[in-house]
């Protein structure tokens, strides 16, 4: 590999999610569905990375490992442990995590739904409630009337199209449905909460003058969709088709509130407009599309991650060139990794991914960030705590961090905004 450096304004960090590394919340819908036995492993979802006890050792890594940005999750059920009740001492604990990655000139990105909710909600039918947009609303004020003079960029919602293809599609997520008239709903429901919230937070920064330039946006779960043969008619239209129906729909209807035609005549009408500043890749892998006996798979021969994902890292360029043609706003890569145990795949991942990045960029698309997902090892939703993501080990039992040999080779590309010709050398790219 020859060594690439970024533009002097790109910015480098990682990610994380709230339950997911937080640890001891009793109080939202993923607690419950663990406590039914879904999960695979058997882990503790209570346990976790002790992140809410342990924020200052992890901001410290942060700094240590020369990150300038920071995605966090902050946790609904939390905030609001009840209906319309708001909780001073979580929102309190939220700002002193902030305060602490501002006071290291970190700067956070914060996720205000990601996969988990409260119970009481679970109990109103989610976000298939009728009173959904109304409930983030009060929530997304709330918080941006309490956290907005210190966090100026929000995700509003990470990955509706997993959240909807695993909880009401496939069933195997809370709340469990394999209902197709009912994801529907919910695809209506994410994106008008969506769209409401993205109009709140720049309507509260500029109203009580928060300083910073107010950035909002979706994470999108991207992938490509190639045909298993090429030129075979039938596999490319199946392609296409899942593209729409996996990605591309959610993207469309999120970002400027309506669909191409036909499609327009099935979602309320009357929201045409802008609703993303910016937008959010998330990016892990590609499916491979075959119409005869309608599977997606990985070819043979394709290198893959622990969980049999394909590493494909030119899908990053792919995709960066096709949002932006698309939508024509800067691209942040709002997560990108890999799950890898044994910490021997992540170092040509990332090099692999992130020189991608910087092809699309030499094309001449805006892409402003990378976001490596995952800070740490956390709790990986059905895997538990077997599928390990992080930059950073976590020893379950102790909690002891260790950064990974991968983790040490980021943080140097943080450190000198690129992957330089010493590297290529030590880490044998
Ligand atoms: C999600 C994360 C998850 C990661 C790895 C993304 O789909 O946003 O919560 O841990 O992928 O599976």
């Amino acid at each position: 590999m020859k060594p690439f450096t970024f533009p002097k304004n790109f910015l480098f960090g990682s990610a994380t999610a709230g339950v997911q590394v937080e640890g001891g919340d009793r109080n939202n819908n993923w607690y419950v569905w663990a406590e039914q036995g879904h999960i695979k492993d058997g882990s503790d979802i209570l346990r976790a990375g002790d992140h809410w006890n342990r924020y200052r050792e992890d901001v410290a890594l942060l700094s240590q490992m020369h990150h300038q940005i920071y995605r966090m999750g902050i946790e609904w059920s939390r905030i609001e442990p009840e209906k319309g009740r708001f909780d001073e001492k979580a929102i309190a604990h939220y700002r002193e995590v902030i305060a602490c990655l501002l006071r290291n000139n970190i700067r956070p990105l914060v996720t205000l739904h990601h996969f988990t909710y409260p119970i009481w909600l679970d109990k109103e039918d989610g976000f298939a409630s009728k009173q959904i947009v109304t409930y983030f609303e009060r929530y997304t004020e709330y918080v941006v009337e309490q956290l907005g003079d210190l966090v100026s960029e929000y995700i509003t919602i990470n990955e509706p199209n997993v959240f909807l293809l695993n909880g009401y599609v496939a069933g195997m997520w809370p709340p469990g449905k394999k209902d197709i008239p009912l994801a529907y709903r919910v695809f209506v429901n994410m994106s008008l909460c969506h769209i409401a919230a993205y109009e709140i937070i720049h309507r509260i920064r500029r109203q009580r003058h928060f300083p910073g330039k107010t950035m909002v946006g979706v994470a999108n779960h991207l992938r490509v969709f190639d045909p298993l043969r090429k030129g075979h008619t039938l596999d490319h239209f199946l392609a296409e088709k899942q593209q729409f129906f996996f990605q591309d729909a959610f993207a469309d209807y999120m970002t400027t509130g309506t669909l191409p035609f036909p499609a327009k005549l099935c979602v309320p009408s009357g929201y045409e407009g802008h609703y993303a500043d910016f937008i959010g890749i998330n990016y892990y892998s590609r499916n491979i599309v075959n119409a005869v006996d309608l599977t997606t798979f990985v070819q043979p021969d394709r290198p893959v991650n622990d969980l049999g994902w394909e590493i494909y890292p030119d899908g990053l360029r792919i995709l960066c060139e096709t949002f932006y043609e698309r939508y024509h706003l800067p691209i942040w890569i709002t997560e990108n990794g890999v799950c890898d145990n044994n910490d021997v795949l992540r170092v040509r991942f990332i090099a692999g991914h992130l020189r991608a990045v910087k092809e699309a960029i030499d094309k001449g698309v805006p892409v402003e960030r990378y976001y490596h997902w995952s800070l740490m090892d956390n709790f990986e939703w059905l895997e538990g705590e077997s599928a390990r993501f992080g930059l950073v080990y976590i020893d379950y039992e102790s909690q002891r961090r260790i950064i990974k040999k991968s983790g040490k080779f980021y943080a140097k590309i943080c450190e000198n905004g690129g992957c330089t010709e010493d590297l290529v050398k030590e880490y044998h790219l």
